[in-house]
């Protein structure tokens, strides 16, 4: 029934605000330092509903929503953030049947935004140079049940874009690149961009930023823009209602624009 956990579901277990796990449920116990539970009992409990440990411990139960799964991700590189995430998502106008080229996979955790935005009628082709970032990931979506995306394992800068899966050519609605080098990817992403397709650039720095605002210019692509989101918790706190002491500073730029080909 909707709203109550079934068994092989994913749950998020929360005793407070940093105590927090991502359990499956199955047949098997447990335990952290508040006490032991076998998971099967959640088995037709609603969602927000407490679970009592044997020491008498109250841990809540809740499905864990996608950024829930960014934090107990596997990490195999720097993940991105759920407000970057988001951000890229929409100036790729990402939307389903879409076909979506990404490099570098890293953990995975753009890609799982990307891949529920495509939906079951769009593919997600992403590119990852080191196997074991390619092997976390794909271990990280076959948790999340993934079924949209192909890992690829290739250096594009070397080599460039799968441009054709099961002898069938594609071509790229969308490309996001968060990689070290990423003017590298630039001249082969011309050869699966499809004309009017739209480009996201993840860029730490200023020295890089500069450096890929121009060499976006040079290869066909236009109306390129930066932006920076800054992103600030509000605590929520008796008579102190304000903005938290402490922040997520920098994380990156978003460089993005759209591509013509002048051929
Ligand atoms: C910061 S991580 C990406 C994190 C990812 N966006 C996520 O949310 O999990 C950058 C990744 O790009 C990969 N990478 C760097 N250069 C590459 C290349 N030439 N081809 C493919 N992957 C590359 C790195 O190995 C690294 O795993």
């Amino acid at each position: 029934m909707k709203g109550q956990f079934k068994l092989d579901d994913y749950v998020l277990l929360i005793y407070d605000r940093r105590r927090r796990w991502l359990k499956k449920i199955k047949d098997i116990d447990f335990h952290c330092n508040y006490g032991m539970i076998n998971l099967h009992d959640l088995v037709g409990m609603r969602y927000g509903e407490m679970i009592e440990t044997n020491t008498g411990k109250k841990i809540k139960a809740t499905m864990p929503t996608l950024l829930d799964w960014f934090d107990h991700f596997e990490h195999g590189s720097q993940i991105i953030y759920g407000k970057d995430a988001a951000m890229i998502t929409l100036l790729l106008d990402a939307k389903p049947g879409d076909i979506v080229y990404e490099t570098g996979t890293g953990s995975g955790a753009l890609t799982s935004v990307l891949s529920r935005s495509v939906g079951e009628t769009g593919r997600v082709i992403t590119h990852e140079v080191r196997e074991s970032a390619h092997k976390i990931a794909k271990r990280n979506h076959t948790k999340l049940g993934t079924t949209n995306v192909e890992f690829i394992l290739q250096d594009v800068a070397e080599k460039g874009f799968i441009d054709e899966i099961d002898g069938i050519k594609l071509q790229a609605d969308s490309l996001v690149l968060d990689m070290g080098d990423p003017w590298r990817a630039i001249p082969h992403s011309k050869k699966i961009m499809r004309t009017g397709a739209r480009i996201v650039v993840f860029i730490p720095t200023y020295q890089q930023l500069d450096k890929m605002f121009q060499n976006l210019i040079e290869n066909d692509f236009r109306e390129v823009r930066a932006i920076e989101l800054i992103e600030r918790e509000i605590q929520y706190k008796k008579n102190a209602l304000r903005p938290a002491t402490r922040m997520i500073g920098h994380t990156g730029f978003l460089l993005h624009g759209t591509y013509y080909p002048s051929s």
